[in-house]
């Protein structure tokens, strides 16, 4: 009895060893190009936001990107130092760019898809752009591609796009003659007010009562009234130009506040009503930063290729 014993306990490793070759060997279903291509991941970048009524549309946006990616990793990155540190101290921390570059890598990724979740690109998208190219020098070979993914609005397109898709979204509840005021965001400086001027026209290309004005940028609320008026508008639906439904808009936009915008053109004799939705809960817009997301050409870890 011993005998054996001893035999199968020299043989026993041999033989774990022949299973393993084996098992290495051994073809697997599917198709043997799935198997070879390295690992992809998507890292989403945001603002970011601590409403949490607003968080509706970000997790439509997690869906739609689950289901355009199966069985690759979707991890989420707030740009917000502020709603980061918010989140943080309610125990649902939210990271920011490297550490959502971080987390690809510890789930094995080597192709990492960075998609903005930026409206335009403006500053906060060449931040962006940045914080990826500093993170890859500072982990060189880490991922063989990081691919970015430009935003919402980067073409004339696009524009057109996020028009149709916002006025479907819609539905029936706005009639014909009643006007849609999107309010984006906008910026004190740089380049997003010639981006918004460029979709402001192309939005009134597909329907001449949409109008547009910012929080921040060069065109505010209060060149909305004349224009309103010069168009013959009596009623308008209020709407965030914005991936989520957030502060912005349930207090600038909608707010009771004599200063919101729903307060002002009230003031100003039109009719308001209020469509709280994000882009994020646009389907038409979703599927435009999945497309941005596949359309795989700005290789952050290689030079830019010239055509
Ligand atoms: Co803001």
């Amino acid at each position: 009895m011993s005998r054996i014993l001893r035999v199968s306990a020299r043989v026993l490793p041999l033989f774990l060893l022949l299973l393993a070759l084996m098992a290495a060997t051994l073809p697997t279903p599917g198709h043997a190009a799935d198997q070879k291509a390295p690992k992809e991941g998507v890292l989403l970048v945001a603002f970011g936001t601590s409403v949490p009524e607003a968080l509706s549309s970000f997790k439509a946006v997690d869906a739609s990107f689950k289901a355009a990616f199966p069985g690759t990793p979707v991890v989420w990155s707030y740009t917000s130092q502020i709603i980061r540190k918010k989140l943080a101290e309610q125990g649902k921390p939210v990271g920011g760019i490297s550490d959502g570059l971080a987390a690809l890598a510890e789930a094995g990724v080597k192709v990492a898809r960075v998609q903005s979740l930026h409206v335009m690109p403006g500053e906060e998208f060449t931040e962006l752009e940045r914080a990826v190219l500093l993170d890859i020098q500072k982990h060189p070979g880490r991922f063989e591609a990081v691919y970015l993914g430009r935003p919402l609005l980067e073409s004339h397109k696009d524009a057109l796009s996020v028009a149709k898709a916002v006025l479907a979204d819609m539905g029936g509840k706005r009639r014909k003659d009643e006007a849609v005021v999107l309010m984006g965001h906008g910026q004190a400086h740089g380049r997003a007010d010639l981006i918004f001027e460029g979709t402001r026209a192309t939005f009134r290309e597909s329907d001449p009562l949409v109008f547009m004005a910012t929080v921040e940028g060069a065109r505010g609320i209060d060149d909305l009234p004349a224009e309103l008026k010069a168009h013959k508008v009596r009623k308008v639906w209020l709407q965030p130009l914005m991936v989520v439904a957030g502060d912005h808009a349930r207090n600038d936009l909608a707010g009771d506040g004599e200063d919101s915008w729903a307060s002002k053109l009230r003031a100003a004799g039109f009719k308001v009503e209020t469509n709280l939705r994000g882009l994020g809960e646009v389907p038409g817009v979703r599927d435009i930063f999945v497309d941005h997301a596949r359309q795989n050409v700005d290789d952050l870890t290689k030079e830019p290729r010239k055509r």
